[in-house]
């Protein structure tokens, strides 16, 4: 049978029992999530384990990267489900700040992230949201000063985000990207699937499906101007809002003309209804 992980809910008592965990000098790897857990982030707790003795979630749904007009409010909560998905994994720890915790009374600072944080992709659609991410996790490093953390390669904008921060404020923590889980159809798993209607579901596949034909094509010499283009209207035509597809500079996500110019990937975010998905993948 599995054990139950600890939870901790504040930061005295999360310093007391890192500090246990820290014994024999062990290292600790930190998986952040809001919680609703899929597949996705069990995969994100498995290459913890990997790369560390003791494995940290923490759960926190961070108000500060929701937009008044976004879904924190409805957000999944899943906490049962959580609990048990990681008690299974034999995790040692879950921290799990409430809101007030995280930013008592009078908090007033706030990590302002440049470089791949304004590339013109997510940020031109959420531009509250990787401010939001990075105070909170900058707070999350600072509380649990892991050794590593995991981060899903699905939200590849975030992941670039706080690798440069982690370097920028030498904050001591190696952050590692962690390939994106699909379901069978190609979708890539994430907590706000759940809000798909059929419909939506049926078709949001689309976007993986487009951009690995348009990685094809570039591959095999279209121009890539014209292959995002084609692509564009696929997505389209399938019956998304698109929001963008571009192809960006892997590492600085600037943007990229050429194969020559890589390591290049390729980003989309797309709305079949109300749901805003995203993906990437590398060309
Ligand atoms: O990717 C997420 O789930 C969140 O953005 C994160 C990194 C846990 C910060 O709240």
């Amino acid at each position: 049978m599995s054990r139950n992980p600890m939870v901790v809910r504040t930061v005295p008592a999360l310093r007391r029992t890192l500090d246990g965990l820290r014994a024999r000098k062990a290292r600790v790897a930190l998986v952040p999530t809001m919680g609703a857990l899929h597949d996705g982030h069990l995969s994100l707790v498995r290459l913890a384990r990997k790369r560390a003795e003791k494995v940290v979630v923490s759960i926190f749904v961070n108000p500060t990267q929701f937009a008044p007009t976004e879904d924190f409010g409805s957000y999944p909560r899943t906490w049962k489900a959580d609990v048990e998905k990681l008690a299974a994994e034999r995790v040692e720890l879950i921290w799990h700040p409430d809101v007030k915790t995280m930013y008592p009374e009078g908090f007033a600072t706030r990590i302002s992230p440049e470089g791949p944080a304004v590339a013109g992709l997510e940020d031109r659609f959420r531009p509250h949201f990787f401010g939001g991410v990075a105070t909170v996790v900058g707070k999350l490093f600072t509380q649990v000063r892991p050794d590593v953390a995991i981060f899903g390669e699905k939200d590849f904008q975030q992941l670039r985000v706080v690798t440069q921060m982690a370097r920028d404020l030498d904050l001591g923590v190696k952050v590692i990207g962690s390939r994106t889980v699909r379901e069978r159809d190609g979708l890539a798993m994430s907590s706000r699937n759940v809000y798909l209607s059929a419909e939506e579901r049926r078709i949001a596949p689309t976007l993986y499906k487009t951009m690995k034909a348009s990685a094809a094509n570039i591959r095999s010499g279209e121009a890539i101007a014209a292959a995002l283009a084609a692509g564009g209207q696929t997505i389209a035509a399938a019956g998304f809002v698109l929001d963008y597809l571009e192809a960006r500079h892997a590492e600085t996500l600037a943007p990229i003309g050429s194969l020559k110019d890589g390591p290049v990937r390729m980003l989309v975010a797309a709305r079949p209804g109300t749901t805003r998905l995203i993906d990437n993948i590398a060309v």
